[in-house]
């Protein structure tokens, strides 16, 4: 039976291989970011190579009746979203005070609000279902304070917490909630965020397809979350709680400044 999925931030990165992925095992989808002609062309590969539907919805989520529009539209066009993937997001390198102000705001309005808006349009609907599935694209930012991206990193532990607490609440529902945590990715994430090309840590970070398959398996089988990396969970899971605290941010702002 086909799943449709709702992917925000499907015009690059790992939105883009998670909507692949989702169509590739034929599925229909509804396609989220600003830029129009980057999903069009999504739209064509997709139903070409995958013989699915894709449903486009050109929309800055930031906005702040942008959810509702999309998930108003998406009802009209007799649309029932069984899969949601809230993966749009955006970072920025600085210290916080001399960051613009609505690009901080913005940042939390994307990576928080515009999350917790679609999960809360949507999520009803696949309750009452019995069947569903969230995915979340968090990072594994989520798991320590980060100086030189302040309100980011602040942003990602939000969805880890917010995740994995309205996970709890579904078990027993058929709808579960996962929240995928990678390290850095090849994406446009990097330029947008104001780090170079070559930063070490995106030159030898992961690839949007590798990231997107291993949330989305992740996803399947009701994870609450997933770090991509085994290093990184290693690292996270025993070493950071042992690290004073510090020590820890000195180490991430060293790495933002790189
Ligand atoms: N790359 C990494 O190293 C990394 C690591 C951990 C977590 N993540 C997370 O992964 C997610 C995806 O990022 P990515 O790495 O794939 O970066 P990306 O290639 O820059 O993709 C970001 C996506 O978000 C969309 N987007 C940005 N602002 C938007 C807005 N105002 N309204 C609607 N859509 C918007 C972009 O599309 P438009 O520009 O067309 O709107 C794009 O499709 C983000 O949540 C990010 O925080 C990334």
């Amino acid at each position: 039976m086909k799943n449709t999925g709702l992917v925000t931030g499907a015009s690059s990165g790992i939105g883009k291989e998670l909507a692949r992925i989702h169509a590739e095992k034929g599925n229909d989808l509804v396609i989220v970011a600003r830029r129009e002609d980057e999903l069009n062309e999504l739209k064509q590969e997709l139903e070409s190579r995958c013989n699915v539907e894709v449903y486009v919805i050109a929309k800055d989520l930031t906005a702040p009746d942008a959810c509702q529009e999309i998930f108003d539209e998406v009802s009209a066009a007799g649309i029932e979203v069984d899969y949601l993937f809230n993966n749009a997001g955006f970072g920025g390198r600085g210290k916080f005070w001399e960051q613009k102000l609505e690009a901080q705001t913005g940042m939390i309005d994307l990576n928080v609000q515009a999350l917790v808006k679609l999960t809360y349009l949507f999520l009803p609907g696949m309750i009452a279902r019995k069947k569903g599935r969230v995915l979340h694209t968090s990072s594994t930012a989520a798991f320590m304070p980060g100086p030189l991206q302040a309100v980011y990193f602040a942003s990602k532990a939000f969805v880890n917490s917010f995740s994995k607490a309205v996970a709890y609440e579904l078990e027993g529902t058929g709808v579960t909630m996962t929240a995928l945590c990678p390290g850095a990715v090849k994406t446009e994430f990097a330029e947008t965020a104001g780090f170079s090309d070559n930063h070490s840590m995106f030159a030898s970070g992961k690839t949007p397809r590798y990231t997107a398959e291993k949330g989305y398996a992740a996803m399947e089988n009701g994870k609450l979350e997933v770090i991509t990396e085994f290093g990184l969970k290693v690292m996270i899971k025993a070493g950071l709680p042992l690290t004073p605290d510090r020590i820890g941010m000195g180490q991430i702002a060293k790495m933002q400044s790189e």
